[in-house]
């Protein structure tokens, strides 16, 4: 399967979706504040409501999921979940985006699900600086998660690490060295003012160049191939090296031109774009699959240009209100 192509020539075959807005942590970049995770579990989208959608999806094009919250491991009918999706006709691929804590687990049976890889949100291999980000995590369950990725296949693992000036900005090079005798992607992401305590944004963002110049000096970097239509990351290895390192860059460089995806919130509101409030209410659509297929042409018509976004990033990121933990980062 393909996927579909927008106006502006971007393959979209790529669906998101936030199943929880809860988490288990509560990362300063990414929660309002200490304890400021919404429980609405109650009124997160059903397994039902969650299936129907992916159906739609598919007969629209998509052939790749990825489950995001939130803390995706904390829905207690996750594994069901991916068991219904794997079983959709053309979803070719289903990830999940964690921060693995809860993984060591839920990884095997996962997999057994049908879940094919993972995402671990890792941004210190440090325990006390992953405690202090985390606002009250412990790198060992993350650690020993990680490793169960590994053992049940939900490969490969890619590990992302947001970049903050003067929190984990020293560890770039002990991150990218992983890549150099291991499976693994290391992705760094530029910190966005999307949510979390974005006031302090600015003291803690740091461009994207500044990992790669960390990488380069550990070894001369050469381009990697991207995974198929694989997105705004930019990938490398270390020459000789195993794991891939990938530069996403949201802030310092436009990426919106190889933007790939649709997002669906965990209240069932389909996004066309991650900067933008612009949604459609799937809900009250979901009786009649036709309608919902709409919903999604309407949303790739809806994909704005990717040269007319603002070009100013904080006004950018601040053109969406709603936090990462609701729409999935
Ligand atoms: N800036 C950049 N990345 C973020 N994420 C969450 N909030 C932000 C932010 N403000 C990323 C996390 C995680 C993924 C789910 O989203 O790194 O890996």
């Amino acid at each position: 399967m393909i996927g579909l192509v927008d106006k502006f020539g971007r393959q979209i075959s790529y669906l998101r979706i936030s199943v929880i807005d809860r988490c288990n942590l509560s990362c300063f970049y990414c929660t309002p504040a200490a304890n400021g995770c919404r429980s609405v579990m109650g009124d997160a989208l059903k397994l039902d409501e969650l299936v129907r959608i992916v159906r739609a999806a598919a007969a629209f094009g998509i052939c790749k999921i990825r489950l995001t919250g939130g803390e995706p491991l904390l829905r207690p009918d996750l594994i069901e979940l991916v068991e219904k999706i794997s079983a959709v006709p053309g979803i070719t691929d289903i990830s999940l985006t964690t921060n693995g804590a809860l993984l060591k687990k839920l990884a095997g049976p996962l997999a057994a699900a049908g879940l094919n890889r993972v995402n671990i949100s890792l941004d210190s291999l440090h325990p006390e600086a992953f405690h202090r980000i985390t606002r009250g995590g412990k790198l060992e369950d993350t650690i020993a998660g990680l490793w169960a990725a590994y053992e049940a296949g939900l490969t490969p693992v890619k590990i992302n690490v947001v970049l903050l000036k003067d929190v984990n900005d020293g560890e770039v090079s002990e991150f990218a060295r992983l890549t150099l005798d291991r499976d693994v992607d290391v992705r760094f992401i530029e910190f966005m003012p999307i949510t979390g305590d974005s006031h302090d944004w600015k003291k803690h963002y740091q461009p994207i160049d500044i990992a790669m110049a960390h990488c380069v000096a550990i070894a001369p970097l050469v381009e990697a191939e991207s995974p198929e239509n694989g997105g705004p990351a930019r990938y490398f290895r270390f020459k000789g090296g195993k794991g891939r390192l990938g530069f996403i860059s949201p802030l310092s460089r436009h990426f919106c031109g190889d933007c790939n995806r649709l997002r669906v919130t965990d209240q069932g509101k389909l996004r066309a774009c991650l900067f933008s409030d612009e949604e459609i209410d799937l809900r009250p659509l979901l009786g009649q699959e036709n309608a919902v297929i709409r919903a999604f042409s309407q949303a790739l018509a809806a994909k704005p240009d990717p040269t007319r976004l603002d070009s100013d990033p904080l006004v950018r990121c601040r053109s969406n209100t709603l936090g990462m933990v609701s729409i999935g980062g």
